[in-house]
């Protein structure tokens, strides 16, 4: 049984608007009946054809595929098709108050269905078709033949969701979780995009204020310490922050684990590197 927050099962149980527009000015489709999910999103532009006034979807797919079409839709009513254009698959899940990561390919089929119909709706380059898949981003060399999956698109979710490991690919985008020949290509990519990324020294703020160390404990988590679990099957939530306190539950293979009073440390070690010296890490039931 899949962990979903509540918004996400309330998104589920009352999607809001579910349906077609008949003179939608922009729709885009993806994914397909045979890969499991499917979505079309409809989209109708204000006279001036400068602001979305109603989005619509119909969608073939799981609680969270019908949870994500549906935030998608509430998030880009009133906004123009450039500010559209720049809500991000994190955005997506954010605003159901999180996905579990193997449902997270549901947030990025949600962005590439939006970006697909604004592509189609501007005239540019339409979604090449592979027989039985429909991507918004099909241009550069196919790496999945089993989900029609380019290198450019994989590279894209790689590097915006910050992904580690072949695993987590698969999460986010299907992508080698069918036959799996492509992995080697995957991790390949994911080399790539780890290579690219300019390595920036962590810079540590004069004074924080309670709220700035917040801030960027739960940043830190995120963008420094979560990866690194993720990439043994492992994962931390973060329970509380009571000024230099912080207080984190491991999750999946780090729960339990015989040596995560060793993760403990090395968490608190990494939080006082990166944010403050007087943080202590403790190690909670969540
Ligand atoms: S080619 Fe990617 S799973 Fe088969």
């Amino acid at each position: 049984m899949w962990d979903y927050t509540d918004k996400v099962k309330e998104h589920f149980l009352n999607p809001r608007n579910v349906g077609a527009i008949d003179d939608a000015d922009a729709v885009g489709e993806v994914g397909s009946l045979a890969c499991g999910d499917a979505l079309k999103l409809y989209l109708k532009l204000d006279p001036n054809k400068e602001r979305i006034v109603d989005a619509k979807f119909q969608t073939f797919g799981c609680a969270s595929a019908i949870a994500s079409s549906s935030a998608l839709t509430e998030m880009v009513k009133g906004k123009t098709l450039e500010e559209a254009l720049h809500i991000s698959n994190q955005e997506i899940a954010e605003f159901l108050g999180g996905l579990p990561e193997e449902k997270m390919h549901c947030s990025v089929m949600g962005q590439e269905a939006l970006e697909a119909a604004i592509a189609k709706y501007r005239g540019e380059e339409a979604p090449a078709h592979d027989h039985d898949h429909e991507h918004a981003v099909m241009e550069g060399e196919v790496v999945c033949k089993c989900f029609g999956l380019t290198d450019v698109f994989l590279k894209k979710v790689i590097a915006a969701n910050k992904l580690t490991t072949a695993e987590q690919v698969t999460h986010f985008t299907k992508a080698g979780g069918g036959c799996g020949g492509c992995i080697p290509r995957i991790k390949e990519l994911i080399a790539e995009v780890m290579g690219a990324e300019p390595q920036v020294a962590p810079k540590r703020p004069e004074k924080l204020t309670n709220l700035r160390k917040m801030q960027l404990i739960q940043e830190t988590l995120e963008k420094e310490i979560r990866p690194l679990l993720w990439a043994d099957g492992g994962d931390l939530e973060l329970i509380d922050i009571d000024g230099g306190k912080v207080q984190v539950a491991f999750r999946k293979a780090c729960a339990g684990c015989a040596s995560s009073g060793f993760t403990v440390r090395t968490v608190e070690q990494k939080l006082r590197e990166l944010v403050s010296a007087d943080i202590t890490v403790e190690e909670v039931e969540g």
